[in-house]
């Protein structure tokens, strides 16, 4: 037999036994793991030793839902499960895509751009990912024009990530949806649109826009389709400046908004 042959043979002969295996244990709990003591997962908000920061919020039954005091509910279930005798578990989702932290696509306050198509997947990953500047916003008010102008982002900035009031007061760590939360004022919004080269807008609670301009703030952001609104980040403890940002949202055909995992590397 040539070598490839015999590779190739030796690898049926291997999947074989993996599917009879399987298929021999009526109730296969676990594979070969490790004693139980060690079976702690670690979970984590930074990684390489600091390098990483995961600015993604973790989704759990707890997390603030938008307009419900009840937070986002159980989100997974448990369609197929080893205890049951299947072979392995298999959970399903069901979930607001605009939970979390989350991308908002041009369709979401669009009903045209919708239609033709403007969801999650046509957005830019080129301006989801490089450089970005995370600025502390004045405490004291939403972001309006005079709050943008106070800011001095300089020209040339293409991403900025706005920490806010909201990161102080721990908004996404609290199940009540708060509408008092801090964001966009129309003018703000404007001001940013027709004085900034800033194509990622990403903010620290579930929405950009202040909840008294709602509607008004996302329509000046999403209308020329090429700023993209990243909502929902956890910039808790990260320093202001300079950082490289990669944000990516799921491929959902058809949908105005989708969970996003963002990180920052210093
Ligand atoms: C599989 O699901 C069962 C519940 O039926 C659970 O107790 C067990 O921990 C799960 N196993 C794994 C490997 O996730
Ligand atoms: C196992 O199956 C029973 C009976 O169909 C069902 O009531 C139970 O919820 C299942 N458990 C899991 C963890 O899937
Ligand atoms: C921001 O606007 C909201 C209404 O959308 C308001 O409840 C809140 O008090 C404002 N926050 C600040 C800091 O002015």
């Amino acid at each position: 037999m040539k070598p490839l042959q015999a590779f190739l043979l030796a690898c049926a002969v291997t999947s074989l036994a993996i599917v009879s295996s399987l298929a021999d244990v009526a109730y296969p709990s676990h594979y070969d793991i490790e004693s139980a003591e060690n079976l702690v997962p670690v979970r984590r908000e930074v990684y390489g030793g600091g390098r990483i920061i995961d600015i993604s919020h973790r989704y759990h039954p707890d997390m603030p839902s938008w307009e419900s005091t009840d937070g986002v509910g159980q989100f997974t279930w448990l369609q197929k499960s080893m205890k049951n005798g299947s072979l392995a578990n298999n959970s399903e989702m069901r979930l607001p895509v605009h939970t979390g932290t989350h991308v908002d696509a041009p369709g979401h306050v669009f009903d045209d751009y919708f239609d033709a198509g403007f969801d999650v997947d046509t957005l830019d990953l080129d301006v989801l990912n490089g450089p970005a500047l995370l600025v502390d916003v004045p405490r004291d008010k939403n972001i309006t024009a005079e709050v943008m102008k106070t800011l001095h982002i300089p020209h040339g900035v293409k991403r900025v990530l706005f920490r806010t009031l909201n990161t102080d007061r721990r908004l996404m760590f609290k199940k009540e949806f708060d509408t008092t939360y801090v964001g966009f004022m129309k003018d703000g919004a404007q001001w940013l649109v027709d004085n900034t080269d800033i194509k990622l807008v990403g903010v620290d609670y579930l929405s950009v826009a202040a909840y008294a301009d709602l509607i008004p703030s996302h329509l000046v952001f999403l209308k020329g389709r090429e700023i993209i609104l990243v909502e929902g980040l956890k910039l808790d403890g990260v320093q202001p400046g300079i950082y490289s940002v990669h944000c990516l949202p799921l491929r959902l055909l058809g949908s105005e908004g989708s969970p996003i995992r963002c990180i920052l590397i210093k």
